[in-house]
């Protein structure tokens, strides 16, 4: 079954038509199939089964607890980023061998959380993080099992400056000239396992020869650290970034990413992790927005919604395209800004759009909104935060309720409980 599909000229999500169950659930509503993830995940599976592997979904992408508990059913591992990542994912069931911790930037706090867990692997991104994980592991009487995270200094083809991550001078991971000497640093301490070398290059990648470039940077130091007698290895990571397309491009190259993956892992005679975000969960959601009102301003026809950017980022933050359509379609055409009920200039989900011509009242569908939607979301303007409802079938459930005004308030306080210096 298609993940949404229009029956009657209305669009539907599987079995479930959106007009009714926007009234149920109101606006703006986050909408995911859950069939669509099921394929996502069994596309990628299928296409990595010649090669012994292990997908960690990337839950920065979208960590809710209905889709974390869907991924985990269907057998998808983890990739968490924060100790918060790391409290939902256990919340949701996964076992702490599923779970890889990755991340810039992780405090002294989180490092002691993830070895608490137990997780599979942390995975470090300097000399300084390495030697710190070692002490607290030390402290705690571990062995912590970690991966090194290559910054493999490629060209990288993204839609956007902001998603690009291995390139000369980003700030993740160790930079390729250095990731020998950490290696052989964690080789040598005795609080670690070195079990995997990796990278993430970036996110929306368009050209996959990136990855054979950042692939081949890592084998030549896998390599090079076999050759001292690093025998410790067990996975090449390879991160995320597959392509989603939003605008009608050709989806991601499958066939394409595994003639490059597979013949390497083989070569390397190691197993393989990916961590995909967007591509499980991109396209299987949509945003529903109400249009509010209609307005004309120095010539241009704006359409303002109940749905912001404190809702949906990603069209003011990266100028991201996301197709917009009337859930119950309109003939006329015309040309609108769409806009939130935001006090910025820059709340917008489209400018200037070739869309069917809605009035108030009409129900306007995000697609392609299920990564990176509700997961950078905000409480900007003091606005709650949107419902999010999964379908499966001709059912569906809310997996999160929507915030309410009490939630706005909830850590807060008007009379602080003082201390003194
Ligand atoms: N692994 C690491 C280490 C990452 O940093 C990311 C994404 C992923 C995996 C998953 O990448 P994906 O498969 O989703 O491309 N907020 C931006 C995307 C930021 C991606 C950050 N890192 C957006 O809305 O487009």
């Amino acid at each position: 079954m298609a993940p949404f599909s229009r029956l009657d000229g209305t669009l539907h999500c599987e079995g479930v038509s959106l007009e009714p169950l926007a009234e149920s659930v109101g606006t703006p509503a986050y909408v995911y199939s859950a069939s669509s993830i099921r394929g996502q995940f069994e596309r990628l599976d299928r296409a990595l089964a010649p090669v012994p592997h292990r997908i960690h979904y990337a839950c920065k992408a979208n960590s809710s607890l209905g889709l974390l508990g869907l991924m985990r059913s269907i057998g998808a591992r983890i990739d968490v980023v924060s100790g918060g990542e790391l409290f939902r994912a256990r919340a949701a069931g996964f076992a702490p061998d599923d779970i890889i911790f990755g991340g810039v930037g992780k405090s002294p706090h989180e490092l002691r959380e993830a070895v608490a867990a137990g997780v599979h692997l942390i995975s470090i991104e300097s000399e300084a993080e390495l030697r710190l994980l070692n002490q607290m592991a030390g402290e705690g009487g571990a062995v912590a099992r970690i991966g090194i995270r290559v910054n493999p200094e490629i060209t990288v083809e993204t839609f956007h400056e902001y998603i690009k991550t291995g390139q000369k001078g980003d700030k993740f991971g160790v930079p390729f000239d250095d990731a020998h000497a950490v290696a052989r640093i964690a080789h040598a301490l005795p609080h670690v396992r070195l079990v995997a070398i990796g990278m993430h290059i970036g996110s929306q990648l368009t050209d996959l020869a990136a990855y054979a470039h950042g692939i081949e940077r890592l084998e030549a130091l896998i390599a090079a650290l076999r050759a001292e007698g690093v025998s410790t290895l067990e996975h090449v990571d390879i991160g995320g970034g597959l392509f989603v397309p939003y605008d009608g491009e050709a989806p991601a190259d499958l066939a394409g990413y595994t003639s490059i993956v597979v013949p390497a892992v083989q070569r390397l005679g190691l197993g393989l992790i990916v961590e995909p975000g967007r591509f499980l969960v991109a396209e299987a959601g949509v945003l529903l927005a109400r249009v509010l009102y209609r307005k004309r301003s120095g010539g241009r026809d704006i359409l303002i919604t109940d749905t912001g950017m404190n809702d949906l980022l990603r069209p003011s933050h990266y100028d991201a395209y996301h197709r917009i359509e009337a859930v119950r379609r309109v003939e006329a055409r015309g040309r609108f800004d769409v806009v939130g009920p935001i006090c910025e200039s820059g709340d917008f989900l489209a400018l200037d759009r070739e869309l069917e011509s809605v009035e108030p009242g009409a129900l306007l569908c995000l697609f392609t909104a299920g990564a990176y939607g509700i997961s950078m979301a905000s409480n900007y303007n003091a606005r709650p935060r949107p419902v999010e409802v999964l379908v499966d079938g001709d059912r569906w459930g809310i997996i999160t309720a929507r915030e309410s005004y009490d939630d706005l308030i909830r850590r807060e306080t008007l009379s602080p409980a003082w201390s003194y210096s």
